[in-house]
């Protein structure tokens, strides 16, 4: 790809456009941009390339002919290329990927021309101009801003530019959408932390998860683009219907605390088993169907210091349950063995509320159980769980929990007392 920015500003255009990765593909011959002085092509001794406007009015015009000269100029030689000459122009065409994707597939030479004052002359447009094209609904002093934005992206395009197009397939108006959120060290960065499944190696639920944030973020950040958008698959309809039944849920805007719950929180953990348990119920999850757990057993895990909250934005968002002592159902496991027989800690009861669901909240629930775990001094959580509960087992699995076999629990006559036992070891933190 050859691109020509006519302007009267080479030396300012030149040093970003042959910076970093155009400045290497340009040394490595993949696109040549060049930049062009117009007013080396004026034919008059001052060398002036612009004039009073006709009829009156601020400013100067730039004029035709030097302009002409020095598109003449870039031109010689090229007769036959696919060539393309733009005016970067307010009164063009607004600018977009797709425009960037059509002049580098269709073109291998453009010319760029930077106006300036109050722009170029309307018969030089007329004559020599077959685009115009606008950065936007804004004016600004000239060109070249515009220019380099244009000629940036589209040899990011040019094969060989990027290390390999899986750089730009995807990001942000490839598709008509915005890209996923990215993340990098540390994974926990002023309370925040990395969502968990980004860490958990398996690619196909991170390329869902990240699908799925591309299509909430573009419906949120720009819903004219979403409406815009037509689902791809079954799975992206799949996935806005996932969305739509999270609308109005919270969000997590900042760090999750956990502090050891008090007897004035028990009603709001009714509350949040309440609603567990109706969701559990309306999933034919026979998890939670009886009285328990009730008020008095958290005030019992309250009492030994065992039964946490979490707290976002003022709103008591979730509570856990972390016994320190061993569970004696825990050491009749069948299908499978404990990895390690290792002084561990229990998750016994905990629910996310349900404004939270769907929010991360899940996950930052497990962080903060495994954070506590620490405080015990214990390295090792074991948990149980219904074996219809797949969120529960998701969550666990994506949080690096394992499964190890099965159990029984006491439960109410008429209850299953089945339960798949998950456990993770803890990493020593680095
Ligand atoms: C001050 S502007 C001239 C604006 C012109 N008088 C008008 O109202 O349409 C000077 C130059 O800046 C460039 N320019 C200004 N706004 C631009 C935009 N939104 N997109 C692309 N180029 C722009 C054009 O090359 C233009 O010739």
């Amino acid at each position: 790809m050859r691109i020509d920015i006519l302007t009267l500003f080479p030396d300012t255009v030149n040093a970003v456009l042959h910076e970093s990765i155009l400045g290497r593909a340009a040394a490595k011959g993949i696109v040549d941009i060049r930049c062009v002085q117009i007013r080396d092509f004026t034919e008059n001794k001052q060398k002036q390339v612009d004039d009073y406007p006709y009829g009156g009015g601020f400013g100067c015009v730039m004029m035709a002919q030097p302009l002409k000269s020095c598109l003449e100029h870039v031109l010689a030689g090229t007769e036959g290329q696919r060539r393309r000459v733009i005016y970067l122009s307010p009164q063009g065409q607004p600018y977009t990927q797709e425009t960037a994707k059509r002049l580098n597939r269709d073109y291998d030479h453009l010319v760029l021309v930077c106006g300036h004052y109050e722009g170029v002359d309307e018969r030089f447009i007329e004559a020599c101009v077959d685009e115009e094209i606008s950065l936007g609904d804004f004016v600004l002093t000239g060109g070249e801003i515009a220019a380099m934005a244009v000629a940036d992206s589209v040899c990011r395009l040019v094969p060989g530019v990027l290390a390999d197009e899986q750089c730009y397939i995807g990001e942000s108006h490839w598709d008509g959408l915005l890209e996923y959120p990215q993340y990098t060290r540390p994974e926990n960065w002023e309370g925040r932390a990395v969502p968990e499944i980004l860490l958990n190696g398996d690619h196909a639920r991170i390329e869902r998860w990240r699908r799925k944030e591309q299509l909430r973020r573009t419906r949120d950040k720009r819903p004219d683009m979403f409406a815009a958008f037509t689902p791809a698959d079954a799975e992206d309809e799949k996935l806005l219907r996932e969305l739509e039944k999270e609308r109005g849920r919270k969000k997590i805007t900042e760090p999750v605390q956990y502090r050891a719950a008090e007897a004035a929180d028990i009603p709001r953990i009714l509350e949040i088993v309440q609603d567990a348990r109706e969701s559990l119920g309306r999933h034919h999850i026979d998890q939670w169907q009886g009285p328990y757990p009730d008020g008095a057993r958290f005030a019992e895990d309250i009492r030994l210091g065992q039964c946490f909250v979490l707290e976002h934005a003022g709103d008591r968002a979730a509570f856990f349950v972390l016994s320190p002592l061993e569970e004696p159902g825990y050491a009749a496991i069948t299908d499978g063995k404990w990895s390690a027989d290792i002084p561990y800690c229990v998750l016994h009861r905990a629910a996310v509320a349900k404004e939270y669901r769907g929010s991360g909240m899940a996950q930052a629930l497990i962080r903060c159980a495994e954070t506590q775990a620490r405080a015990f001094g214990l390295k090792c959580i074991r948990v149980d769980t219904h074996k219809k509960n797949k969120p529960m087992q998701n969550l666990l699995r994506e949080s690096g929990f394992r499964y190890r076999g099965n159990i029984l629990v006491e439960s109410e006559p008429g209850h299953d007392p089945q339960r798949q036992a998950f456990e993770k070891i803890l990493k020593d933190k680095k």
